[in-house]
């Protein structure tokens, strides 16, 4: 095997290792991971490391019944179109509790050890063998050796011998298995999983058990550990430098696709895999579209921009929003609309008191818009609100931009947004002075025992600060 890591950052690792008391054989595990890391493709020093999966794989087996077992299937490759798939992103389950990037693996996790191949084990991994001729066109693969090393399973298996090995399947009382939804067969390999899925679903695998696991599962994610939060900060700083570049560089001859290439370059140019979700990026009419992505129109000179982006690294994304006015002063209008957003927004990031509803900052942000849409005569009763402010105001954030979780008191770990927006389209039943105005604040809220932590406090909010950093140009 070709050694690749350069002789002086192997003397440097050795170094580092001595610094910080490692034995002479831990050190030498941590240098030769090091150099098989590389050699199967994986340059990232901060990812997650080993032992935070093995520690989550550890708790999920603590809240399992006994005689059962769990089992998790990574993502399908998704074909775009003829023969090129989309990029790959693996199931966040499969990855929260393996580390595994690589399609056609199973992972099963057991309550109690059984006997696989003649070796007691409470976890056995399938994934895909090491391959030149594959590898050559698809990128390195970790392999049956690369993923005892690195991801510390205790057994690994390659995916074909699934069919060959006795897993203990049919002596479990409960079998746990979540289906994904948007489930497709991977035509181009033979190690796709599909009909083994589908096995698992018709077998099953008791339904109730199935919600348990989705339970299970939201418990655990919803509290970031320390590792994760790491993650996160890195994540949401480098959405909060996008937003900032934007309100910078953006001017009203603009088109919204070249904003959207403005906090993208930004998002990769920090070390961000990719976007978490599909960038938002609607002006003046579009403000009024929840989610509009095809980011097409030219801006004109009036516009105010949503932009609701994040940025994914490592896994985890971040979601922040701001609106600006594109010529970098907001009119009579725009401001009153986007103070009530913003009074809203901060009576509910306030409310985000460990130990309340997770649906508390909805109530206190909706009381607000309507009261003040009331005022403004925008809607004649409160419960018209819904007619502008249609959509929830938090959800947790994390390895899915709508992460899982249990919709419980709100707990410190926990990592919600909080969102309100006010969207007026054209031809609404009010003054079409207030017609194409659509604002949405979002900020990233880190549950503590003390206050919330606002983790994307970084980027302006207010209208007098917005528009001094937007005039800075
Ligand atoms: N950032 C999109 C959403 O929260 O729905
Ligand atoms: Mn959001």
């Amino acid at each position: 095997m070709k050694l690749s890591l350069h002789p002086s950052a192997l003397t440097l690792l050795l170094l580092v290792c001595g610094l910080l008391g490692i034995s002479q054989e831990e050190n030498l595990s941590i240098t030769k991971s090091a150099i098989l890391a590389e050699e199967v493709g994986v340059f990232d020093k901060d990812l997650l490391p080993a032992s935070f999966h093995q520690e989550r794989r550890e708790k999920l087996r603590e809240l399992l019944p006994d005689s059962s077992m769990a089992v998790f299937f990574s993502s399908p490759v998704r074909n775009r179109s003829n023969d090129v798939d989309y990029e790959y992103h693996q199931d966040p389950n499969f990855y929260y509790l393996t580390g595994l990037r690589e399609p056609h693996s199973l992972l099963l996790i057991y309550k109690n050890p059984v006997k696989i191949n003649g070796v007691f084990t409470d976890e056995v991994i399938f994934v895909q063998p090491r391959d030149n001729k594959q590898e050559l066109w698809q990128g390195k693969r970790l392999g049956v050796e690369g993923v005892k090393q690195l991801l510390k399973i205790k057994m690994v298996l390659p995916t074909p011998e699934f069919h060959k090995t006795n897993c203990q399947i049919d002596g479990m009382n409960y079998t746990y298995f979540l289906p994904d939804s948007e489930d497709t067969r991977d035509t181009r390999s033979e190690y796709d999983l599909y009909d083994l899925k589908k096995q698992f679903l018709a077998q099953s695998v008791r339904k109730k058990g199935n919600r348990k696991l989705g339970y299970f599962i939201a418990q655990l994610r919803e509290i970031k550990t320390q590792e994760e939060l790491v993650i996160m900060r890195k994540a949401i700083e480098i959405t909060c430098k996008a937003q900032k570049e934007l309100m910078k560089n953006i001017t009203p001859e603009m088109a919204e696709y070249q904003t959207e290439a403005l906090v993208e370059f930004h998002f990769k140019n920090e070390g961000a895999e990719q976007a978490g979700f599909p960038s938002i990026h609607g002006s003046g009419g579009n403000s009024c579209i929840l989610h509009y992505t095809s980011n097409r129109r030219m801006f004109t000179h009036n516009d105010l921009l949503v932009s609701d982006i994040g940025a994914e690294y490592h896994g985890y994304t971040a979601d922040v929003t701001r609106t600006i006015p594109v010529n970098g002063k907001f009119s009579k209008e725009q401001a009153i609309i986007y103070n009530l957003v913003l009074k809203a927004q901060s009576i509910g990031i306030d409310s985000c008191i460990a130990g309340n509803s997770f649906w508390i900052a909805g109530q206190v942000a909706n009381n607000v818009i309507a009261d003040g849409l009331l005022k403004l005569g925008i809607i004649k009763n409160k419960m018209d609100v819904k007619k502008y402010f249609p959509h929830g105001t938090s959800h947790y954030l994390g390895l899915d931009v709508h992460d899982v979780g249990s919709y419980g008191k709100l707990t410190p770990g926990q990592i919600i947004t909080v969102e309100p927006g006010i969207y007026i389209p054209a031809n609404s039943d009010c003054d079409p002075k207030w017609w194409n105005i659509g604002v949405r604040i979002e900020d990233d809220i880190l549950i503590t025992p003390r206050k919330p932590e606002n983790l994307s406090r970084c980027v302006p909010r207010t209208i007098p600060e917005i528009e001094q950093l937007m005039n800075q140009k």
